[in-house]
C-alpha cells in the first residue's frame, strides 16, 4: 500500500487503447475502477479513463496474492494495473466496447487512491438529480458523455481561435471589473474596498470595450469572453457564460455575414462532420414575425402563417372591426390536421387563450366547401379568397386569429406552430440556419412607460429610418442581425453608431437624459468624437453553439462547473454568506451597525 507511483507504474497505454493486435503485450494501465464482478473466484473489473474502459482479470490461480488484494477494490478507486493483454475467450467478447475483444490479465496492481462510497456511479448519473450531479461534479464529469462534451468544446475553441487568427483578428482581453454595460439584464456588482460605497459591475458583454478598440485602430478584435447577467435562468441561459465576441472596422452587415458563414460551416464540419449549406437564408424581422411568429423561427417546422386580413375586412363578421381598423387577421395552416378530434382542437384553442389570444377559430375544407364556426359570416368571394390564400386542402385544418396588434396574433400562432410541430413529431433532424435582419430599433417597455433598445443603445438605425426615431420610434429599424439555428438565437450583433450626434439622438429617444448619458456613457461619447471608423460586430454564444454541436439538452451539460436553476453552485456552495468583517471592510455594513447587533 505504501508503494509509490514510480516510473514502472506509469501507463503505457490509455484505458481505451488496447486492441486485438496487441495481445501478448505487457502493459500498464492507470485509471478508475468503474465496474466490478466477482465470478466464481475470478474478479473482473473495468478500468476507466477518458479514452474508454478495458476489462482487467484477476485470476486466483495465476496470481493468488494479487487476487486476494483485489478483493478489497471498490468503485472509483484509482489503480495502476500491470499485466498482459490477451484475446478474450471465445464468446465473452463485448462488441459494444472498442476494447471489447481483449482484456488484461493482471500480474500486479498498485492502489493509487481509494474512494469513499460515491453518491452515484458515473454510469448511473442520469438517474440522480441534477443538483446531486453538480454537487459532485468531479464524479459527474467522469462520464464518457461529459468528457466528450468538454473535449468537443475545446476543439470548437481551438478552431475558433485559428479561424479568426487567420482572418486577421487580434485577441484582446477586456476588464471584468468595469462599469455597467447595457445588454438588458441586471448587473452583478462588486463593491470596491478602496473606493468606499462605489461598485464595479461585471460585464454583461465587452460591448463598449470592443467599440473602443475599433476607435483605437485595432481593426479586427476577437475574444472568448466571459459575460455575466443576472437574469432568470432557462435551459439555454446561465448567469455566467461565454461569448465568441467580434468587432471589425470599415465594414457593413455583409462583411459580418460573409465572415461568419464559412466559420460556422468549418466549425460544424470539423467537430461533427456535418455539411452546412451556405449562403444561409435571410429574413427581415418583419418577414420572420409575419411568416413564423418568432424572431428566432425554427425552420425545421413545416408550417407558415399567412395574412388573411383582406378576407375579413368587408361584410359583417366578428373580425371586421379589427380587420378594417389597422389590426390583422392571421392564419396557420396545419397540413394533415383535418383528422384532429374536437377535443384536440378545443385544447389548442385553450392553449391560444392561455397565450393571450381572445380566441382561435378554425376552418376545414370538406366536400369542396369550407366548414367552421365563422363560415356563416363569409360570402362566396371571401370563402374562395380564403381557400386560395391559405392553400387549405381537405386534409388540413386552418387556425385563424385576429388582433389589433399583428405582432401579438403572429406570436401566438407562432407558438402554436412550434408546439404542434414538436408534439406531432414534425420537426426533422438537421441544421437549419437563418439570419434575421432589420430588427426594430426600439420596443415599448410597458412597465417603465418608455422606449427601450431592442439590441443595445449603440446599434445604428437604418439610414432611411433616422427621421422615424423621433416621429414614430416603434417603426424605426436598426442595422442589427441575429443568427438563428433550429429556433435558438446563437448570436447577435449590429453595425454601430459611429458619430456622437446619432448616439445622443438614440439616448434621447430612449429617454436617457444628457446628464445620465454623460454620467453612464460619457467616456464613449467622448471617444466617438476623436475619430471613429464605421464599425460593427457580433457575439456568438459559445455555450449555446457547443450545446448544439454536442446535441445536449441543457447548456449546463457543456460547462464544466455551471450554476443550477437558482444560480447556485451546489459544488462550492456559492453564493454564500460572508464575514461581517468583510462587509465592514467593503462599507456594506457600518461598524456601528454591527457593533449594535
Ligand atoms: P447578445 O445580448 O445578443 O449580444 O448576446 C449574444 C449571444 O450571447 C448568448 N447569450 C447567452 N448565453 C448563455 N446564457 C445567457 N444568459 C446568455 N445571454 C446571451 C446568446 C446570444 O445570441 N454585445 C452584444 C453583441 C454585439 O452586439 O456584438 C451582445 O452581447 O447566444
Amino acid at each position: 500500500m505504501s508503494e509509490s507511483y514510480t516510473p514502472e507504474w506509469v501507463r503505457t497505454l490509455s484505458c481505451g487503447e488496447p486492441k486485438i493486435g496487441d495481445d501478448g503485450r505487457g502493459v500498464v494501465l492507470n485509471g478508475w475502477l468503474r465496474a466490478r464482478r466477482d465470478l466464481g473466484g475470478i474478479i473482473f473489473i473495468e478500468l476507466w479513463d477518458y479514452t474508454g474502459v478495458t476489462q482487467v482479470v484477476f485470476n486466483p490461480e495465476a496470481t493468488p496474492e494479487v487476487h486476494a488484494r483485489a478483493k478489497d477494490l471498490r468503485g472509483e478507486y484509482v489503480l495502476a494495473v500491470k499485466g498482459k493483454l490477451r484475446k478474450r475467450p471465445e464468446g465473452t467478447e463485448n462488441p459494444s466496447l472498442p476494447t471489447g475483444e481483449v482484456e488484461v490479465l493482471a500480474e500486479d496492481f498498485l492502489l493509487l487512491s481509494p474512494s469513499q462510497l460515491p453518491p452515484f456511479s458515473p454510469d448511473d448519473a442520469d438517474r440522480v438529480s441534477e443538483d446531486l450531479r453538480l454537487a459532485y461534479r468531479y464524479i459527474d464529469l467522469r462520464r464518457d458523455g461529459m468528457q466528450k462534451n468538454l473535449r468537443l468544446r475545446h476543439k470548437a475553441v481551438q478552431f475558433t481561435r485559428n479561424y479568426f487568427d487567420s482572418n486577421g483578428f487580434l485577441e484582446v482581453e477586456t476588464p471584468m471589473l468595469t462599469k455597467s454595460t447595457p445588454e438588458g439584464a441586471r448587473d452583478y456588482l462588486v463593491p470596491s474596498r478602496v473606493n468606499p460605497g462605489d461598485f464595479y459591475a461585471l460585464p454583461q458583454s465587452p460591448q463598449i470595450f470592443k467599440q473602443l478598440l475599433m476607435i483605437s485602430g485595432c481593426d479586427r478584435y476577437m475574444q472568448i469572453a466571459k459575460c455575466f447577467r443576472d437574469e432568470d435562468l432557462r435551459a439555454d441561459r446561465q448567469p455566467e457564460f461565454t461569448q465568441i465576441d467580434l468587432e471589425m472596422s470599415f465594414i457593413t452587415e455583409e462583411s459580418v455575414i460573409t465572415l461568419i458563414e464559412p466559420y460556422i460551416a468549418g466549425l460544424f464540419k470539423e467537430t461533427t462532420g456535418a455539411e452546412i449549406t451556405t449562403p444561409m437564408p435571410r429574413l427581415t424581422w418583419k418577414e420572420a414575425m409575419e411568416r413564423f411568429g418568432s424572431d428566432k423561427p425554427d425552420m425545421r417546422a413545416p408550417m407558415e402563417i399567412t395574412d388573411i386580413t383582406r378576407v375579413f375586412a368587408r361584410g359583417e363578421n366578428p373580425f371586421a372591426e379589427i380587420a378594417s381598423n389597422g389590426g390583422a387577421v392571421k392564419c396557420l395552416l396545419f397540413p394533415g390536421g383535418a383528422s384532429l378530434s374536437r377535443k384536440e382542437t378545443t385544447d389548442l384553442e385553450n392553449r391560444a387563450k392561455e397565450l393571450g389570444s381572445a380566441g382561435m377559430a378554425n376552418f376545414k375544407l370538406t366536400d369542396g366547401a369550407l366548414k367552421g364556426p365563422l363560415v356563416k359570416f363569409l360570402d362566396d368571394a371571401a370563402k374562395d379568397e380564403l381557400i386560395k390564400s391559405s392553400h387549405i386542402t381537405p386534409d388540413d385544418i386552418l387556425f385563424v386569429m385576429a388582433d389589433k396588434n399583428w405582432v401579438k396574433a403572429c406570436t401566438i400562432l407562432g407558438q402554436i406552430r412550434l408546439e404542434l410541430a414538436r408534439d406531432r413529431g414534425l420537426i426533422k433532424d438537421g441544421w437549419k440556419f437563418l439570419w434575421v435582419t432589420e430588427f426594430p430599433l426600439f420596443e415599448w417597455d410597458e412597465e417603465e412607460k418608455r422606449w427601450s433598445a431592442v439590441h443595445h443603445p449603440f446599434t445604428a438605425p437604418m439610414d432611411e429610418d433616422l427621421a422615424l426615431m423621433t416621429s414614430d420610434p416603434g417603426k424605426a429599424r436598426s442595422r442589427a442581425y441575429d443568427i438563428v439555428l433550429n429556433g435558438t438565437e446563437l448570436g447577435g450583433g449590429s453595425i454601430r453608431i459611429h458619430d456622437p450626434r446619432t448616439q445622443s439622438a438614440v439616448f434621447d429617444a430612449l429617454n436617457i437624459s444628457p446628464e445620465v448619458a454623460r454620467e453612464r456613457f460619457g467616456f464613449l461619447l467622448d471617444a466617438l468624437s476623436y475619430g471613429t471608423p464605421p464599425h460593427g460586430g457580433i457575439a456568438l454564444g459559445l455555450d449555446r453553439l457547443v450545446m448544439m454541436l454536442c446535441g445536449a439538452k441543457s447548456i449546463r451539460d457543456v460547462m464544466a462547473f455551471p450554476k443550477n436553476q437558482k444560480a447556485q453552485c451546489p459544488l462550492t456552495g456559492a453564493p454564500s454568506g460572508v464575514d461581517k468583517k468583510q462587509l465592514e471592510q467593503l462599507f456594506i455594513l457600518s461598524t456601528a451597525a454591527t457593533d449594535n447587533k
